[in-house]
C-alpha cells in the first residue's frame, strides 16, 4: 500500500506504465467500466477545485466505484477544529481510497502516516500537485508523441504554482529536457526547485520576456497568478497581467507548439486563443480524468 504525496514518489517506470494504461483506457473505454465496483473514493477538499475533485469523482464513477466527501473545508469537522490527521483517519473507515487538498503544504503528507489506505496528494498549498503532473505529462506525450526531447517554457506565478514544481520534478527525469522559465523577478521558481534542477544536471534559464522565448519552444505551459497565496493584495495587483497570451505573441511561436494550462484561467490566455489548434487545455481536462483513472486502478492493484 503506498501513498501518492510527490511526484517522486513515482519512479519514471511506474509514470510511463500509468500513461500506457491510461492510453489503453482512451482506446478501450467499455473494458473498464466495472473493474472499481464496490470501491469508494473519498474526495477531502479543504480548499476550492473544480477539475481536480470532480475529476476524480468521475474518473472513479467511470470505473463503475462510488464516490463520498466534502468539497469545502467548513462542511467538515474542520470547522470544529478537527486536525486532518484526525478527519483523514475517520474517512478511512468509510473509502478504499483518498483523495485530498489542503491549503498547508505539507498536510497530506502529514495526514497519510499511520494510514491504512491509500492517500492522494490533490494539491497541498503552494508545494506540489502529482496529479496535474500525470495530467501534463499524458498531454504531452499524446501531442508529442514523447516526453524527452524536448523545450518546455513555463510561464506566469513559478513561485507559487505548485503545479509547476511538481511538472519540472517529474520532466527533468526524461532525457534532454530544456526548460525556460519565464516569470516575474518577483515570482521566480523557489530555490529548493531550481536547486533541484541544478542537481540533475536539467538544462534551465530563467528570464523575463515571454516573447524572447517564444520562438523556441514546443511547449508553453501557462498559469494563473495565485492569488490566495500573495501575501498582500497590492502586489496581486501589480503583478496579474504579466502575462496575457494572445493571438499576436503566437505570430513568432512554432507550428507545433502545444500550449498548455492548468487552469482555471483567469486572463492569462486571450480567449481568442482557445480556437488555435495549438491550444490544448480543454483536452488536457479531458485527460486530467483519464490519467485518475489509471492512477487509482494501479494504487489500487485493479485490473481490467
Ligand atoms: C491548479 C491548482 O489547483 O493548483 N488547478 C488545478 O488543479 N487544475 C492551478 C491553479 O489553481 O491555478
Amino acid at each position: 500500500m503506498r501513498h501518492l504525496i510527490d511526484i517522486t514518489d513515482l519512479s519514471i517506470d511506474e509514470i510511463d506504465r500509468i500513461l500506457d494504461l491510461a492510453d489503453d483506457i482512451i482506446a478501450n473505454g467499455p473494458k473498464y467500466a466495472h473493474v472499481m465496483q464496490g470501491k469508494k473514493l473519498a474526495t477531502l477538499f479543504f480548499e476550492p477545485s473544480t477539475r481536480t475533485r470532480l475529476s476524480f469523482e468521475a474518473a472513479m464513477l467511470e470505473l463503475g466505484g462510488s464516490v463520498l466527501g466534502f468539497s469545502e473545508a467548513q462542511s467538515s469537522s474542520a470547522a470544529k477544529g478537527e486536525s486532518v490527521s484526525d478527519t483523514v483517519r475517520t474517512v478511512s473507515c468509510y473509502a478504499d481510497i483518498i483523495a485530498m487538498r489542503h491549503p498547508k503544504e505539507g498536510a497530506p503528507m502529514a495526514a497519510s502516516r499511520k494510514l491504512a489506505v491509500p492517500l492522494i496528494n490533490a494539491g497541498d498549498g503552494g508545494h506540489c500537485h502529482p496529479t496535474q503532473t500525470l495530467t501534463d505529462l499524458l498531454t504531452i506525450r499524446r501531442e508529442k508523441g514523447r516526453l524527452g526531447g524536448l523545450t518546455v517554457g513555463m510561464c506566469g506565478d513559478l513561485k507559487f504554482g505548485r503545479t509547476v514544481h511538481s511538472l519540472l520534478n517529474a520532466m527533468s527525469r526524461y532525457q534532454d529536457v530544456k526548460f525556460v522559465l519565464i516569470s516575474p523577478e518577483e515570482l521566480r521558481a523557489p530555490g529548493y526547485v531550481t536547486a533541484m534542477l541544478q542537481n540533475c544536471g536539467a538544462a534551465y534559464r530563467e528570464m523575463t520576456s515571454l516573447e524572447e522565448a517564444m520562438p523556441h519552444l514546443d511547449i508553453l505551459y501557462m498559469t494563473r497568478v495565485q492569488r490566495e497565496r500573495f501575501f498582500n493584495e497590492a502586489d496581486y495587483i501589480r503583478l496579474k497581467d504579466t502575462y496575457i497570451l494572445t493571438a499576436r505573441k503566437l505570430e513568432s511561436a512554432k507550428a507545433d507548439l502545444s500550449i498548455l494550462h492548468p487552469l482555471p484561467r483567469v486572463n492569462e490566455i486571450a480567449t481568442e486563443v482557445d480556437d488555435d489548434p495549438r491550444a490544448v487545455y480543454f483536452k488536457q481536462v479531458y485527460y486530467g480524468k483519464i490519467v485518475r483513472m489509471a492512477l487509482m486502478m494501479t494504487m489500487l492493484g485493479v485490473k481490467a
